[in-house]
């Protein structure tokens, strides 16, 4: 089974412009991004090669741009907010590390392109994650800190995405991806 996460980054940079030590002011919440590489394939015993992670980058200069990183093909692990963030930067400069892929496409293209049963969409108010089934492959789509605008539901709703909820309580984009890889775990180890 493998995992993807789709994160919606509403300001992310679309340029190699912002400064590591500035992730959060000119990287555009660059520190959030970040945070979510590191929560999506740091282990203790390495990287996590079963989890695939989409960035939509949708800040200036230049959107939109889309960041994949494939677990599957990663050959160094990110285990800092500096090194993950210089991974995007030489990434967004033409330089992608391996297993990183950067095109030029938006959230609703990218939405379109998965299959509708695979889909899942974080949102607080859905069905408890318990309860689902979630099938093989899943896809699972978050906001960022500002959580997914008007436009961005309309398109997961007319893709079909199922709303799924981790509690009431709203989480961190980056914990949200610790605790399904944690609730996937777990059922891979149950099978
Ligand atoms: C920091 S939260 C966004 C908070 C933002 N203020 C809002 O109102 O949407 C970032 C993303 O994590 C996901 N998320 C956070 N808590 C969640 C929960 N309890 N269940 C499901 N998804 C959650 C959602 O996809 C959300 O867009």
């Amino acid at each position: 089974m493998v995992r993807t996460f789709i994160l919606k980054s509403s300001e992310g940079r679309t340029a190699p412009d912002f400064s590591i030590k500035s992730l959060a002011g000119s990287g555009g919440r660059m520190d959030l991004v970040a945070r979510c590489v590191i929560a999506a394939f740091a282990t203790p015993r390495g990287i996590r090669k079963d989890a695939v992670l989409s960035i939509v980058l949708e800040g200036p200069p230049n959107p939109p741009i889309t960041v994949t990183i494939d677990g599957r093909e990663l050959n160094r692990m990110f285990i800092s907010e500096v090194e993950a963030a210089g991974a995007l930067r030489d990434a967004l400069s033409g330089r992608p590390p391996k297993g990183v892929r950067v095109e030029r496409k938006g959230f609703e293209r990218l939405i379109r392109e998965m299959p509708r049963e695979s889909l899942y969409y974080l949102h607080e108010n859905g069905e408890e994650i318990g309860r689902v089934k979630i099938g093989k492959d899943p896809i699972f789509v978050l906001g960022d800190q500002k959580g997914i605008d008007e436009r961005g539901e309309r398109v997961l709703d007319e893709a079909g995405a199922r709303r799924v909820s981790l509690g009431p309580i709203s989480y961190l984009a980056s914990h949200c991806i610790v605790i399904i890889n944690n609730e996937l775990d777990q059922i891979i180890v149950g099978e």
